[in-house]
């Protein structure tokens, strides 16, 4: 478990971190998002320790990140993985070694039959059996990017920090990674931190996110909540309010959480007797469930009519 309690941090005379408050669960894959330089990276680096912070709290697993305490804090890094955008491989060795050298960091023998067999079997479940003994040179980004996870989880990490690790990755290799962490999250049972700029990314894999600006938390919750339905800031970093609308009659836009598939528009227009027409619409598919929006645009007569069957349905509105 993560626990973020009203942390705040600075650069000098630059706040970059705001009275945080995150919690984040046992086994949860967890996303932070927003612009770059809201603050991502830095908070990142807080929960492992490798930044200080100025006011609050940040307790993982139990134990108070705290630099003051290196032997505490040591041990707790040593329950934390992580992945960079860039992957930090070293060139000199092949992906035994690389995969190895948090290992030798800790002074853990690797020619061992365990530790041969932990660094075989995790090489092997990130599906690079074949490669064992290439370099990074020989190896694609995607590839690369997968021998990172390997060594992120060498020593049995309870938490796994991803920071932008596939934004240097195209669509479909991304898809093949954030796959790979979702097995990871629910065969070794591992909490994953994933910082992204990326929508898609915290879509495809987040249970919950929270949206950075300005190192403030301004959002926090399922990310289906924050897309479908979102708020000024939100909307504004996902860029879906420049869809033109008629400027005659009412715009109205509606948000499926759940019954999707109910035709509720056609039975509305049927029970009211009411014609309207439809703006734009869009489908988001997250995990494994889909949600929807729609622009109508009514009558202004019919406004009223219109909102109080919607309300009836349980249909979430907003008047554009
Ligand atoms: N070591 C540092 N010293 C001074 N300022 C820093 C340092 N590291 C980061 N900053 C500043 O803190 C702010 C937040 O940086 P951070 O790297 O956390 O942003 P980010 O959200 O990860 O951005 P990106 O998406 O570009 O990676 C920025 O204004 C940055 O310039
Ligand atoms: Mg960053």
């Amino acid at each position: 478990m993560v626990d973020i309690l009203n942390v705040s941090k600075r650069f000098g005379d630059l706040e970059v971190l705001k009275d945080i408050t995150i919690h984040i669960a046992d086994r949860e894959i967890y996303g932070i998002i927003g612009q770059s330089g809201a603050g991502k990276s830095t908070l990142l680096r807080c929960i492992n320790g490798l930044e200080d912070y100025q006011s609050g709290e940040i307790v993982v697993n139990g134990v108070k990140v705290n630099k003051k305490d290196e032997k505490a804090l040591h041990e707790l890094q040593r329950t934390m993985g992580m992945i960079f955008q860039n992957f930090n491989l070293l060139e000199r060795l092949d992906v035994y070694d690389n995969v190895a050298l948090p290992m030798k960091f800790w002074g853990i023998d690797t020619k061992t039959p365990e530790a041969k067999e932990k660094i075989e079997g995790l090489v092997r479940m990130v599906g690079l059996e074949e490669k064992l003994h290439a370099r990074p040179r020989e190896l694609s980004g995607g590839q690369k990017q997968r021998v990172a996870i390997a060594r992120a989880l060498v020593l049995d990490p309870k938490i796994l920090l991803c920071d932008e690790a596939t934004s240097a990755l195209d669509p479909a290799i991304t898809r093949g990674i954030l796959d790979l962490l979702q097995q990871i999250n629910k065969e070794l049972g591992i909490t994953i931190i994933v910082v992204t700029h990326q929508m898609e990314v915290v879509k495809q894999i987040c249970r919950r996110v929270a949206f950075i600006k300005d190192g403030r938390v301004l959002a926090e919750g399922r990310p289906e909540e924050l897309f479908v339905k979102p708020e000024k800031d939100v909307k504004k970093f996902l860029q879906s309010d420049s869809n033109l609308l008629p400027a005659e009659g009412i715009n109205i836009q509606l948000f499926f959480t759940d019954k999707t598939d109910e035709p509720i528009i056609t039975m509305m227009a049927r029970e009211l007797n009411i014609n309207f027409s439809i703006c734009w619409g869009k489908l988001e598919d997250f995990r494994s469930s889909v949600y929807g929006s729609l622009v109508i645009n009514v009558k202004e007569e019919d406004r009223d009519n219109v909102l109080a069957y919607l309300n009836r349905v349980g249909v979430a509105w907003e008047v554009l």
